[in-house]
């Protein structure tokens, strides 16, 4: 199984996945939507063992999770939204939500900043209410009464992601920490990155020989003795 970033081209399959699991559907364009404005965000899973009938055959996209970043939120907190998620019936139960959902927390957190993500779910979903709750630590914030276009209530999910970007910190500070070890090591603290570019880059000897350098232009070219010779008397 293959989790990979949702591009454009999935986005098809992804509304076929969609229209097969939940009652609730959505336009193209808003997958499309999520697609260019949050591209780091949602993510599938394609089933790579399945043999491929012919070259045109692409790869079945087995589940989904479609994600955002709420864009005005209420509480004024950037957060990011799950929209959607959803695994086919046939490979349901082998750990691919959580593998989806875990991957879009981190690019929210990562990417975006994320300090939180919500989420609805139908109160009868016994199934993910249990993969939000139990498996990924979601609390209930409260329930939206006739939420659904049916009429059902919706339990409305947060979860934090401070100890996801607290790892994000440590990761980045022990890549830091071993950074500056090998450079100390190696005897020079600031290794040299490449080229400086911009004023930084300049030669100044190099800019001097430049300026040295005459051009003539116009009339010191001689243009204005240049006179039109009449080929036919020759
Ligand atoms: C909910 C859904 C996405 C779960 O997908 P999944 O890939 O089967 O889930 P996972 O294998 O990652 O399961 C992770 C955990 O979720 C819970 N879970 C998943 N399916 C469950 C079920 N049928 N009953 C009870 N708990 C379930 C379990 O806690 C499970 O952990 P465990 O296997 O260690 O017990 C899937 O059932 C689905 O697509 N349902 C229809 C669409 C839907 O309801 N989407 C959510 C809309 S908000």
């Amino acid at each position: 199984m293959d989790i990979r970033l949702l591009t454009s081209a999935d986005l098809p399959l992804i509304q076929h996945a969609n229209l097969e699991n939940l009652p609730e559907n959505y336009f193209l364009k808003y997958y499309l939507y999520h697609a260019l404005s949050w591209p780091q965000l949602s993510y599938v899973a394609v089933d790579v063992s399945r043999p491929r009938k012919s070259h045109y055959d692409y790869p079945k996209i087995v589940g989904y999770v479609l994600a955002k970043m709420e864009e005005e939120p209420s509480d004024g907190i950037p957060h990011g939204h799950i929209t959607s998620l959803s695994v086919m019936r046939t490979h349901r139960r082998l750990g691919i939500a959580e593998k989806l959902m875990r991957q879009s927390q981190l690019a929210m957190a990562e990417t975006f900043g994320a300090k939180y993500v919500s989420l609805h779910v139908r109160v009868s979903n016994v199934a993910a209410r249990h993969l939000y709750e139990d498996t990924l630590g979601f609390k209930m914030e409260k329930t939206e009464a006739k939420y659904y276009a049916d009429g059902e209530d919706a339990c409305s999910m947060r979860l934090d992601l401070d100890e996801i970007r607290n790892q994000i910190k440590r990761e980045e500070q022990e890549e830091d920490d071993a950074e500056d070890k090998a450079n100390g090591a190696n005897g020079h603290e600031h290794a040299d990155e490449g080229d400086a570019v911009g004023e930084v880059g300049r030669d100044p000897e190099a800019d001097q020989k430049e300026k040295k350098i005459k051009v003539a232009v116009g009339r010191g070219l001689g243009v204005g003795d240049l006179v039109e010779k009449n080929e036919s008397k020759a």
